[in-house]
């Protein structure tokens, strides 16, 4: 059955590559989008790769009018909030914008959608609530740490979506802890915004492979650790948007909530990371090993065994394929600037 979704946030790194999924399961899809961290290409981007006209609303999560005449005027059944900001330094430094954008914008998304009627809802949630866990592969039942502004708004939106679920059982949220998406859109025409020095590491790691940065610094090698670098558990953010679609259609279909790590279950280390995308460029890629980086967590592997029984997801792509694909993207633009 097709449905009208509404993705805040739409233009951006996760929700573009939701929003070609979406339509390739047959949805409608709005993207409501400020482009605060988005290039202006993107919906022509996404037209391209889908063949369909991209219906874009450009304004804000956090302005409650232009939600009430979006809400107004397509009739949405359910909502991906990928809208926020993301960098757990920038927090560290700026909490109060993360509590406007994150917790306030939230807040004024979910009053427009209960005026609307419309109160589904997939909440772009991330493995950071857990802080430091004391296990790995963590499962969804540890408990919520915050170690950063950033991660407690994480943890506030998703204790607000719980409470509003508790208050009115019209209500069902899916919400979605991402570990460590990487890699990009087969075609090379939409991946992560590289504007910035990245602090993430593959998008770090693409720019030494370029040639635009020297070298990797690796932050720290004594960790309790195979090889003593930091280990992750990324996800090819393929595989990521595919998610999202499962978590709506299960939300459409049954109104049961649900909350579920997306992860592959398998970690990497740093040093193994850079051995893949080195594999994948066939380009040296030189590092260093320096200081640990303040707050860094030891190892974040998701347990993946709740998406596979709730959601039947099941990732399908590997870390060769989050590099092959990052460097496409990557060296095509590089190619055109
Ligand atoms: P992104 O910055 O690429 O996408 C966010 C989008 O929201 C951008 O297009 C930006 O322009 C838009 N936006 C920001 N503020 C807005 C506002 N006030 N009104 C309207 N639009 C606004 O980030 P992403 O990596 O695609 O992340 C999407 C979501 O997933 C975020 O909620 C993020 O916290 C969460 N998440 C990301 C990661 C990750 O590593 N990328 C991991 C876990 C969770
Ligand atoms: C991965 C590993 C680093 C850069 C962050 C956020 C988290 C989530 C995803 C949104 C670690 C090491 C990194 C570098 C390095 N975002 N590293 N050199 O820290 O798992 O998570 O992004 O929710 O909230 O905290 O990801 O890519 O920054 O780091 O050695 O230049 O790579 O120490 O072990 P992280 P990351």
């Amino acid at each position: 059955m097709t449905s009208r979704i509404l993705l805040t946030g739409g233009a951006g790194y996760i929700g573009s590559h939701t929003h070609v999924a979406l339509v390739a399961a047959g949805h409608d899809v709005v993207i409501l989008d400020n482009f605060a961290n988005a290039q202006r290409t993107v919906p022509e981007r996404l037209e391209q790769i889908t063949g369909k006209r991209v219906t874009l609303v450009e304004g804000d999560v956090r302005d409650a009018d232009t939600l009430a005449k979006l809400f107004a005027r397509h009739e949405i059944d359910a909502v991906v909030h990928f809208a926020a900001l993301k960098a757990v330094g920038e927090s560290m430094a700026r909490p109060l914008a993360y509590f406007d954008v994150n917790i306030g914008g939230l807040s004024t998304l979910l009053r427009a959608m209960d005026n609307a009627g419309c109160r589904r809802l997939v909440f772009s949630s991330s493995a950071t609530v857990y802080g430091i866990p004391d296990e790995a592969p963590t499962p969804e039942t540890a408990p919520f740490r915050a170690m950063n502004p950033y991660g407690q708004t994480k943890i506030t939106g998703e204790q607000m979506l719980g409470w509003l679920q508790a208050a009115n059982p019209e209500w069902a949220v899916g919400i979605l802890r991402y570990f460590n998406p990487a890699g990009a859109h087969g075609s090379a025409l939409i991946g992560e915004d590289p504007r910035d020095i990245p602090n993430n590491l593959m998008p770090f790691v693409a720019k030494v492979a370029l040639g635009e940065l020297p070298r990797v610094s690796v932050f720290g090698n004594d960790y309790d650790t195979a090889d003593g670098t930091g280990v992750r558990d990324y996800i090819h953010v393929e595989d990521l948007a595919r998610g999202h679609v499962l978590s709506l259609e299960k939300l459409l279909s049954t109104r049961q909530g649900h909350i579920v790590n997306l992860g592959t279950g398998r970690g990497y280390s740093v040093l193994e990371v850079i051995a893949a995308y080195q594999r994948a460029t066939n380009r040296d890629i030189p590092y260093q090993i320096t200081d640990r980086r303040p707050g860094d967590v030891p190892i974040y592997v998701a347990r993946a065994d709740r998406a596979v029984e709730v959601l039947g997801f099941r990732t399908e792509k590997g870390l060769d394929e989050m590099c092959a694909s990052s460097w496409k993207w990557v060296s095509g633009l590089a190619g055109k600037a």
